[in-house]
């Protein structure tokens, strides 16, 4: 399978690829390449899958969007339709969530070591919830005195639970640089119980992403659960929120799960199942349950289109199809040897015929994109179409070798949007000075 057809991403009647309605060859006339190209109605889709099935399954919870996946404003717009709030990382997606006009109350900050500039934004800009490491309790808590603010907290807390993913996308393994260790958290939330201006809502926990076994969810629920009922009898602590971070796959390319949108419903309702079990199990208060999709809501929404270039085929031994883009725009190649698709999107409708691996325009030899796909023999001027990049493609691009971050445009109903600009080279030395 070379894609993961849906009504808004197919080959049409002219034999080329459509996103959104939108005709890929049309997009590459007017918009240019590389080119992020974003389905709208599919990003809506995951949204209300996940605010619906969380609302009939479960009852009071909410979805956040993990900015990390994509981070600029309109995206913003897109998530908030669907009553999802954000979680943001760092200054800069605070920045970003705000400008796109999310509520700060809807707003969690994360990250393993915040600094003290980012609290400091965070609570003047009425941030709803910080996700604390055990090691910032006192950290926060004097910067709130020192504001004279208080602030809802969760302790993310770390199950030691390892998922079936690339080791540097696990995080919730005992040695992880994240949360703390089940084990010793209970101290954690005697110590925070007794800070003045922080209030404990409850615990967080990620344990990693791109998964698609349930099971290693469904493990992690219950060891939290063990927990909550032990700090409740321990210290009389009531658990009023669970978060239980992102981290459902998406389909990048043979082999992966195709998942429908009922099998993203399925996964909410397994969870919140299993959180109801354990409830009735421990018999403790219900806490409102919160989840970070980020990948699923965003990643096959988002394909990226470049413009063949030079082919270079060594006779026997391997053809590369060059693009003009790269480790710049989709780094996740070189970083995590992550497996893409793609197919030519002016002759969609051809039977791919050889295998050729795509090679980006940088100065590394692991500047690759895909390696030994299928694809009918590439030539100068084809558009190349890499699917599912809407996830940590944008949101990870760089400069490297001064190339431009390419452009995003939004697509709805054959209507094409730009939602974030070209990058010019004026852009690129915008912050170097003169010497
Ligand atoms: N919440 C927290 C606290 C997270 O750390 C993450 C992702 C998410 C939510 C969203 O997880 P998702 O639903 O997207 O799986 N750069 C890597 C992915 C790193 C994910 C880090 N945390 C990649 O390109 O695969």
């Amino acid at each position: 399978m070379q894609m993961n057809y849906r009504e808004t991403l197919k080959v049409n009647n002219s034999g080329n690829l459509e996103i959104g309605g939108a005709d890929c060859t049309n997009l590459v006339k007017q918009y240019g390449t590389p080119l992020y190209v974003l389905d709208e109605k599919h990003i809506s889709d995951m949204c209300a899958v996940y605010a619906n099935s969380l609302k009939e399954y479960y009852g009071s919870g909410k979805a956040l969007y993990a900015s990390k996946a994509l981070c600029c404003k309109a995206i913003y717009s897109i998530v908030r339709k669907y009553g999802l709030g954000a979680d943001v990382v760092s200054g800069g997606e605070l920045f970003t969530a705000l400008a796109g006009k999310m509520d700060a109350k809807d707003i969690y900050f994360h990250g393993n070591n915040k600094t003290e500039q980012e609290i400091i934004y965070a609570l003047e800009s009425g941030v709803g919830t910080i996700v604390l490491n055990g090691e910032e309790v006192d950290f926060l808590n004097d910067i709130c005195g020192r504001l004279g603010k208080k602030c809802d907290v969760l302790l993310r807390v770390n199950p030691g639970v390892e998922a079936h993913t690339h080791h540097y996308i696990q995080t919730a393994k005992t040695d992880s640089k994240f949360g703390v260790s089940v084990s010793d958290a209970a101290d954690i939330v005697s110590d925070i119980m007794q800070k003045e201006n922080l209030n404990l809502k409850g615990f967080h926990c990620h344990i990693g992403s791109q998964i698609f076994e349930i099971k290693p969810f469904l493990v992690a629920i219950d060891i939290l659960f063990k927990f909550i009922d032990e700090v409740k009898r321990s210290l009389g602590f009531i658990t009023k929120e669970l978060n239980l971070g992102g981290g459902y796959g998406i389909w990048y390319a043979e082999g992966d799960k195709a998942a429908s949108l009922d099998d993203y419903k399925d996964f909410v309702k397994q969870i919140s199942d299993c959180v109801k079990q354990n409830i009735e199990k421990y018999n403790v208060e219900k806490p409102y349950l919160v989840l970070e999709p980020g990948r699923s809501i965003i990643g096959e929404g988002g394909i990226t289109l470049y413009t063949v270039g030079g082919v270079k085929d060594i006779k026997g031994i391997k053809k590369y199809v060059s693009i003009d883009g790269g480790m710049t725009d989709n780094p996740r190649y070189i970083l995590y040897q992550a497996k893409y698709s793609a197919l030519l999107a002016n002759r969609a409708d051809e039977m791919p015929s050889e295998t050729v691996s795509i090679a980006g325009k940088c100065c590394e030899s692991g500047d690759l994109i895909a390696e030994n796909i299928k694809l009918p023999p590439a030539k100068r001027g084809d558009i190349l179409a890499v699917f599912s990049t809407g996830a940590y493609n944008y949101s990870m691009a760089s400069n490297y070798n001064r190339n431009a971050v390419p452009p995003v445009v939004l697509c709805k109903d054959g209507n094409s949007r730009l939602i974030v600009k070209p990058q010019s080279y004026k852009d690129m030395a915008r912050n170097d000075l003169d010497y």
